[in-house]
């Protein structure tokens, strides 16, 4: 008969996670991912979800710009309530005052740019979605083959950012260039919909 294993975690024991502690045994550093899970979070809420909807008001008069901005802003929203459970589960938790917590955020916060131009307001948004992409490939790295849950979050809203640069993309260069540069989007069901992220319409109405 194999010899019993000794677990980490021992039993009835509430202060340790099972849940963490074979993410550690294969590699995952969980204080750095807590970490960065924060700032990706503050990111989504803060840098992005509270501003684009500065953002989405200074569209006025075009459209169909500020349905595609309130699309990438609810998806934000439904990112944002997406990741934040998971720094709970994994011993985290979300600094208990909000300019701290705006502080940490991962990507510059998409403050109106002066001035608040059509093409202004589209490269801010669009840089901000690669702020975006970049922030949660990096999770995706971290927890590829080790942290599957890690990793199914993260790369459901990575799928949802890299959608959202090529609608900016698409709409920048007609705007700025006068060129076609197709998204291949045409329009979400409802606004926000999150077809990748949302969790339940419990958390998202
Ligand atoms: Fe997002
Ligand atoms: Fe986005």
């Amino acid at each position: 008969m194999p010899e019993k294993k000794e677990h980490v975690v021992k039993h009835g024991d509430v202060t340790q996670r099972v849940g963490v502690e074979t993410i550690r045994a294969r590699g995952v550093d969980v204080e750095k991912l807590i970490k960065i899970l924060i700032a990706n979070a503050a990111a989504e809420f803060a840098s992005t979800y509270y501003y684009y909807t500065i953002l989405r008001m200074h569209l006025a008069g075009h459209e169909d710009y500020k349905e595609i901005c309130e699309d990438a802003r609810l998806e934000d929203r439904a990112h944002w309530e997406l990741i934040v459970p998971r720094i709970y589960e994994l011993g985290g938790e979300l600094p208990n005052d909000l300019k701290e917590f705006h502080d940490q955020a991962g990507c510059a916060a998409a403050k109106l740019p002066d001035p608040p131009t059509v093409v202004n307001i589209l490269t801010l948004l669009l840089e901000s979605e690669r702020c975006a992409i970049r922030s949660w490939s990096a999770v995706c790295d971290m927890t590829f083959g080790k942290d599957p849950r890690t990793y199914d979050l993260a790369s459901r809203i990575l799928n949802e950012e890299v959608e959202h640069e090529a609608w900016f993309i698409e709409l920048l260069a007609k705007e700025r260039d006068g060129k076609s540069i197709p998204s291949g989007h045409f329009r979400r069901g409802e606004p926000g919909h999150a077809p990748y992220s949302k969790n339940r319409g419990f958390y998202n109405p």
